[in-house]
Order: structure tokens, then sequence, then C-alpha cells
């Protein structure tokens, strides 16, 4: 067994007051476990008292041991036989050898049972997180997530493994060894009470005093870390604006603090090591004198082996009282981090109703669509799985007075009407924060309208499964992100199923393969760091690859090729253009250049549509939409 951990990972080692257990969450994590563990944890416990029960009752036996052999022994001078002794010496042996075996045995199965818990935890909630909706992540730092996976779970584990059972073990501990002290003595017992309580005493008030210093102790690591993550992450700013001295000014003032806080909560801690120590060895002289006396006056009748085997009980109190008050403490602490792991597991998934599914379809000579399909005249349709109905997917979507806020005080689009017909090409141009990628956020159903309604091909979005609907879209965000896999796989993952030679062809379409055949591995190359190494130019090329591989009716293009120059976007938009034909696309883009040939363009200022047209028709009224292109504007 351990010693007690005083100062290990701050407050919680040391509690200030006793720590409000989360009684709701404890019962859960125990169903959760006793679900999958029963044999073992039924295993565990007996074994938890035998080992405790072991413990004790070696210093019982020890009474057993003086007063039955070794005094009459010395008495008759050692002529006595050994025997008697030997075999009293191996059932000691034996007993302890069984608290060994026990202690073993529930050390092994409880990392068994955390180990497979927390797996079977981490599968659910990375599981469960995949199911969430986009809202859910849009207002939680990432750091949050991430510690759910490294701090939480570990303390989680911890708390299985060590604190939990060490805090039943010391229960039973205690309580036998209690029952012991009285038997033996109930006059002794009180003396070991007395200097209990003063232990009590000494260890609340250093506690009161260390308790905020561990409080702050924690804030300032936090602070300390966030800094130093926040740092890293900025390295290329904190070069740029040469603000590595105020930097590091800044991290030695949170450094500062982290020190103070730090030492003042150690040195408290430090101290009550040696006070309780220095106690227990007065409570054993005490004891010892008391219980000499009691027996030499004859007060008591206390034999040579009560006494000394009063002794060693009395040594071994100390350990457990303290031990469960610090396990009670690191269990609360631990249980607010599973309280944040059954948070995640509670967030309610994405919601979907939809019930119209993407089918291929055979399109019969009258016209009808057959709900078969043999490989060279499939066409693409929704097929209704109550009404069994088809309905062939042409790509036409359907804004109709759409308002949507991300929050309930604002609305980021008020009234929006757009009306995509099959195989057009539909603008969305306006400044910055006007709500156009807010559109494309709801045609993907990302968040859910507030009034209004989208329909795709006449069918309301909402009837739509999600999966489906997102399948049939082939969008480029306004943010490439890159996956820390190669060129190849991250083109892939437009759809999964297409073939290396399906990706070479989107490469070459997207005028990507021409830098991608220059990278040391070609399309093998690892992207590290999530394509790090790529221009933001190159990234754009290999997310409109990705788009072209997934072959949607629907394209969404968010200033796809902001980042491109203006020779190899001509090139890049002549294999769209190709691309295009017979699909709806959205296009967002601030060079008003790229969006000219469009068969609608629609301004948008503040969330509304200011205008539509075509190019000629909006440069014909000379409104918003003829001021971004002329550049004319009238600076107040
Ligand atoms: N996840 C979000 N949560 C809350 N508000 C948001 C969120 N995303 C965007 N907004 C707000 O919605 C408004 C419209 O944003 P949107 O991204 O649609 O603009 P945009 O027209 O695409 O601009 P840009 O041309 O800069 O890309 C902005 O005021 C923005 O602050
Ligand atoms: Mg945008």
């Amino acid at each position: 067994m351990t010693g007690p951990q005083m100062g290990r990972g701050g407050g919680r080692a040391f509690p200030s007051k006793m720590p409000k257990l989360d009684k709701k969450t404890f019962g859960r994590l125990m169903a959760l476990i006793w679900s999958e563990h029963k044999v073992r944890l039924v295993v565990v416990v007996v074994s938890i008292l035998a080992s405790s029960l072991a413990s004790v009752a070696g210093s019982v036996f020890l009474r057993i041991l003086i007063d039955s052999y070794i005094t009459p022994m010395a008495a008759q001078g050692g002529a006595a036989s050994f025997k008697a002794l030997i075999e009293a010496l191996m059932k000691m042996a034996l007993i302890y050898a069984c608290g060994v075996i026990a202690t073993y045995t529930y050390n092994r199965l409880m990392v068994t049972v955390s180990q497979r818990t927390l797996k079977s935890i981490r599968d659910t909630m990375f599981a469960h997180m995949q199911s969430l909706p986009i809202k859910y992540f849009d207002t939680r730092e990432h750091g949050d997530l991430m510690s759910l996976y490294t701090n939480d779970t570990d303390t989680l584990r911890q708390m299985v493994t060590q604190s939990i059972p060490n805090f039943i073990s010391s229960i039973v501990t205690v309580i036998a060894i209690f029952i012991a002290m009285v038997v033996t003595s109930w006059h002794l017992t009180l003396v070991v009470l007395l200097s209990l309580t003063s232990m009590l005493f000494i260890t609340r008030g250093i506690a009161r005093k260390s308790g905020q210093h561990f409080m702050a102790q924690q804030k300032a690591i936090g602070a300390a870390n966030g800094y130093i993550e926040e740092l890293v992450n900025a390295q290329k700013v904190v070069q740029t604006f040469t603000y590595e001295e105020r930097a590091i000014e800044r991290f030695a003032g949170l450094n500062d603090e982290l020190f103070e806080n730090a030492f003042n909560a150690n040195r408290y801690a430090n101290i009550l090591m040696p006070i309780m120590g220095n106690i227990s060895y007065i409570q054993y002289v005490v004891v010892a004198i008391v219980g000499g006396t009691l027996a030499l006056s004859g007060l008591a009748p206390l034999t040579l082996g009560a006494i000394a085997s009063f002794l060693q009980l009395s040594r071994t109190i100390n350990m457990p009282i303290n031990q469960m008050a610090q396990q009670l403490n690191a269990v609360a602490m631990a249980l607010a981090g599973t309280r944040r792991i059954f948070d995640l597991l509670d967030a309610e998934s994405e919601a979907d109703s939809g019930h119209i599914t993407l089918t291929h379809a055979t399109r019969a000579e009258d016209g009808s669509l057959l709900p078969t399909c043999d490989s060279s005249t499939c066409v693409w349709a929704w097929h209704d799985e109550q009404k069994g109905t088809l309905t062939p997917l042409s790509g036409h979507v359907r804004l109709i007075d759409v308002d949507f806020g991300y929050s309930d005080e604002k609305l980021v689009l008020k009234d929006v009407s757009i009306d995509a017909q099959p195989g057009k090409k539909i603008a969305l141009v306006g400044p910055t924060g006007a709500g156009k990628t807010t559109i494309t956020n709801l045609i993907n159903r990302f968040y859910d309208l507030a009034d209004g309604k989208i329909r795709y091909d006449g069918i309301n979005i909402n009837r739509i499964k999600k999966g489906e609907l997102r399948r049939s879209l082939g969008v480029v965000l306004q943010d490439v992100h890159l996956f820390s896999d190669t060129v190849m796989e991250n083109i892939r993952y437009g759809r999964l199923d297409a073939t290396d030679d399906e990706v070479i062809e989107a490469a070459k379409m997207a005028n990507a393969d021409f830098f991608i055949s220059h990278l040391p591995q070609g399309y093998q190359t690892e992207l590290a760091a999530s394509g790090n190494s790529l221009s933001q130019g190159q990234r754009q090329l290999i997310s409109i690859a990705r788009a072209i591989v997934a072959n949607p009716p629907v394209l969404v293009l968010d200033e796809a090729t902001s980042s491109i120059d203006t020779y190899t976007e001509a090139v890049v938009q002549q294999g769209m253009d190709a691309l295009m034909a017979g699909r709806t696309v959205f296009v967002i883009a601030h060079r008003l250049s790229t969006i000219r040939n469009a068969d609608t363009i629609m301004v948008l200022d503040d969330g509304t549509v200011i205008e539509a047209g075509t190019h000629e028709q909006l440069m014909e009224r000379q409104g918003q939409y003829w001021r971004l292109y002329t550049g004319v504007f009238e600076l107040e």
C-alpha cells in the first residue's frame, strides 16, 4: 500500500472541507460498470474484504502469538517445543499470504474493469460526437472537447482502479481495526480516539489555510497552459509582429503566479506529514505508557500480547483514516469529469426525421420511373419510403421566404427567396457577413430554419434523410480542411468508393494534377499537419477535386477559387464549366469576374436579397452590383 499522497494532484489530495459527491453521476457510472462486469465486481468486493481483514488479523494474531506461545516459552526458560510456535507462525503466514493474493486479485481485476470501461466510453463518446449537430461544436472550445478524452477519462480511470477500491478497503479496515481495538482494550481505545481527534483538528486547520492556495494553483496551471497552447498555434503571427518579448514577459507573469500559489499550497501540505508523523509517535508512546501502567497497576486485565497487538493496531489505523478523506476527495473530483463525459453522451444527436432516400432508378419508355436499375441507364431518384413513390432528382432547389438566425436574438437571414432551376448557375454576392455562407449551411441542413421553406425537387428538405441530402450536394467549404492522410485519400473523401483513376480524373479536371505530380510522392504524398505544407490555392484545388469526385447533381462552391491565381482559375473554370453542365450550382465569390456568366446573380446585403438578375440586367440597373463591379463607392 502506498503512503498518504499529500500534495499530489493539487487540491485533490488535500480537502479543505468534505467534498460533495455527485451521487447521480456515481450511480450511473456504477450501473454502467455493473452491467458489463457483474462477476468481476463481486470477486473484487470479496477480495477487498479478505485483503482488509487479513491485514487486521495479523495484528490480532500477534496477541495470541505472544500470550499463548512466546510468554509461556519465556517462562519455561525456552525449553518448550518450538513446534506449536512454528505452527502458529505458519498460520499467520497463511493469513498474510491470503491477504496478498486477495490484494493482487482485486487490483488486477480493477485494471481489466477500468480499461474495458474506458475503451467502451471512448468508443461511445466518439461515435456520439459524430452524430452531434454543427451547432454543438459552434458553442464549445475544442480544448474542452479534447480534455474529455484526455484529463477526464484519466481521472475516471484513476477513480475506478484506485480511489474507489482504496476507499472501500479503508472503510472496512478502519471498522475492523476499531472493533479489534475495543475488544482488546476500551481504555486504550479512548487514548487513540483522543489523538485521532487532535489530528483531525490539525488537518482541518492546515487544510483551510492551503485549500485556497490549491484552488489558486489549479487556476494558475490552467492559465499558464492555456497561454502556451495559444502561442504554439500562433507562432507565425508572433514572429511576424515580433511579439516574442511581450510573450515571454506575459508568460513570466503567469509563471510567477503559478509559482507563488504552488509554493504556498505545498508548503502547508508538506509540513502536515511530519506533524502527523510526530503525533502518531507520541500516540504510540502514550499508548505504551498507559497500557503498561494499566497492566502493572492491575486496573485493567491487559496482557503483554494485548498491549503489543494494540500498539500495532493503533499504528495501522492512521493510514486508512487519512486515505478515506483523500480518496473521497479524489472521487468527487473525478466525478466532475465523469459528469462532463455523460453530458456529452446526453447531448442530443442531430434530429433526423427524414424518410426519403436517394436511389438508382431506370426511366421507362413512357417516362415513368422504375425502382430497378441496370448500370447503363441509371438515373438518380428520391425514394419516399413511406409512400413508395419515386421522384426524379433534377436538382431544383428553392428557398421560400427563409428567416434564420444562429441565435434566437438576431436574424442573420431575412425573407430570403431563391429559385435555383435545374442545371442553372446561381451566384451569391455581397459584402462580408452578408449571409452567403449561411445560405449554404441551410441547404446542407447544418441548421434548421426559423421560418420559411426549402424545397428540393419539390420535396421539403426536412423529409429527406440528412445523409442522403448531403450526398446529393457537392460542397466546397469556405475554409478548406485537409486530413493527415495521402493526397489520394484526401480527394477520395468526396466519395469513398471512387477508384484511383476516378480520383486522378477529378484532380485533372480541377487542374490539381499538375502540382500533385510534382509533390515528392505524387498522389501518395502524406499531408502532415492537415496539409500545412501546401499553399492556400493548392488546398483549394484539392477541395474542388474532392467535390468533383463526389459527382453530385447540385454543387455549392463557397469562395472555392479565392486563393487561386487568375490564370489557374481560368483553367479550373473551364474544367468546372464542363462539370457544371447539367448541374445546379451555387457559387459564392468575391471576385465578380468569376460569376459573370451565372444565370442569376443574387446580391445580398445584411441578410436580405437586394437585387437579382443576370450580369447584364444588374449592370443596367446601376445598383449595388454595378457599384461592386465597377468599384464605384460613395465613401463617406
Ligand atoms: N456559427 C455561427 N454562429 C453565430 N453567428 C454566425 C456563425 N456563422 C456566421 N455567423 C454570423 O452570421 C452572419 C453571416 O455570416 P456568413 O458566414 O453567412 O457571411 P458571408 O456572407 O459568408 O461572409 P464572407 O463573405 O466573409 O464569407 C455574420 O454576421 C456572422 O457573424
Ligand atoms: Mg462566407
